[in-house]
């Protein structure tokens, strides 16, 4: 059985960043669990999204969780910024500094859940020490760094072996990467029971709140084979 319940996270990187205010409303009015936020510091991914700041601006718009995914190193001078923000998940790289123990303590001391993410990479094991202090599992299934790239199919032995370490445990299980209602198929059948998905619930026309759906459904449809 899966540690927590089923939530889809469309990220608004895949968004039209003109209109992000709208863009969010509108993930969340077509049913999107939580709002993925992807930052990205241009040193720990070659790339430069947003910062705490646009958080903020963000967060009157929603009652949805905001799931702040940062892609930045160091991330400890910033966790508190973006706690202030609004953030509700806030999840730091395994790979992003040496202390990783530190900032995953410092998130719950700010009162928010605390996600730590891995690269694809990065073993399943590199979590286990941590499980004490980790509210999300985060498993990359694409280098990060941009959208539209495509799922890395051993990113789901990644959430098998997460999904056996954290059994008993009420931790979120998160995939992150090439997401469609396909791909969130096998996630969901390794263990995966939050999924981030960019370009395909923005790309591809108005319909948020089908293309969200469909990608509900064939998680739902998988959990009957969740082990
Ligand atoms: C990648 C980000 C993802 C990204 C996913 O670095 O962490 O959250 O927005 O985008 P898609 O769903 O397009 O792969
Ligand atoms: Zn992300």
């Amino acid at each position: 059985m899966p540690n927590a319940p089923l939530r889809i996270a469309p990220s608004i990187l895949a968004a039209d960043f003109a209109r992000l205010g709208e863009e969010t409303r509108a993930a969340d009015a077509a049913g999107g669990d939580w709002i993925h936020l992807d930052v990205m510091d241009g040193h720990f991914v070659p790339n430069i999204s947003f910062g705490p700041e646009v958080v903020r601006a963000l967060r009157p718009l929603t009652a949805k969780v905001l799931d702040v995914h940062l892609m930045i190193a160091p991330a400890d001078p910033y966790l508190e910024a973006f706690a202030r923000a609004g953030a509700d998940v806030i999840t730091v790289h395994a790979e992003a500094g040496p202390h990783v123990h530190r900032s995953l303590q410092a998130i719950r001391g700010l009162g928010k859940r605390a996600g730590v993410a891995i690269n694809p990479g990065t073993p399943a094991a590199a979590v286990e020490p941590l499980l004490d202090l980790v509210d999300l599992v985060l498993v990359m299934s694409v280098n990060p760094g941009f959208g539209g790239q495509s799922f890395i199919p051993s990113a789901c032995e990644t959430i098998r072996r997460i999904a056996a370490l954290t059994a008993g445990r009420e931790v979120d299980i998160e995939v992150d990467g090439g997401i469609t209602p396909q791909t969130a198929r096998l996630a969901a059948q390794a263990g995966a029971n939050v999924f981030v998905a960019g370009s395909s619930v923005f790309a591809g026309g108005a319909d948020y709140g089908g293309r969200i759906a469909a990608i509900r459904r064939a998680a739902e449809e998988a959990i009957g084979t969740w082990a």
